[in-house]
């Protein structure tokens, strides 16, 4: 399951010196054509909503194998949806388009992170492929 935090619709218009040109479409058609040459399927979802994503989470359990996902801001904020992410017990993995270490202070801290198998970030797009990547090496070796 590919989830979507809050401002990543905008994807393309928002920013584009920080987070790229690509459109949120873009990268979720990216991502299923990578996960079919990888064997998987996926389905994605994007909300802006913290409660709509704690819904999202709870609805992959017994449905998707892992989740891999962009907070968005809520990475800096939200503990209910790291507690989300520990109580259905599914693997994630954290992707961000941009470096959030080398940028505002506020950004370092995740609360997502110390749920997640783990974290790639700076890599504009492609963070979300090599999530993916990741998120099904790790499948493979556990399931
Ligand atoms: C982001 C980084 C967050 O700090 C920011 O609030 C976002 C996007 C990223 O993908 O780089 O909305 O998650």
């Amino acid at each position: 399951m590919v989830l979507h935090g809050p401002n990543l619709n905008l994807l393309g218009k928002r920013e584009p010196g920080v987070y790229g040109v690509v459109t949120l479409d873009e990268i979720n058609q990216a991502l299923e054509k990578e996960a079919q040459s990888l064997g998987f399927e996926i389905a994605t979802a994007q909300s802006n909503h913290e409660g709509a994503l704690v819904d999202l989470i709870h609805d992959a359990m017994g449905r998707h194998a892992g989740i891999l996902i962009n907070p968005g801001a809520y990475t800096h904020t939200s503990v209910a949806i790291r507690d989300a992410i520990a109580g259905v017990n599914l693997p994630a993995v954290e992707v961000h388009l941009s470096n959030i270490h080398k940028r505002e202070e506020f950004r370092h801290h995740s609360y997502i992170a110390p749920v997640a198998i783990g974290q790639i970030c700076g890599f504009g797009a492609e963070s979300y492929r090599l999530g993916l990547q990741a998120l099904v090496h790790y499948l493979r070796q556990n399931m």
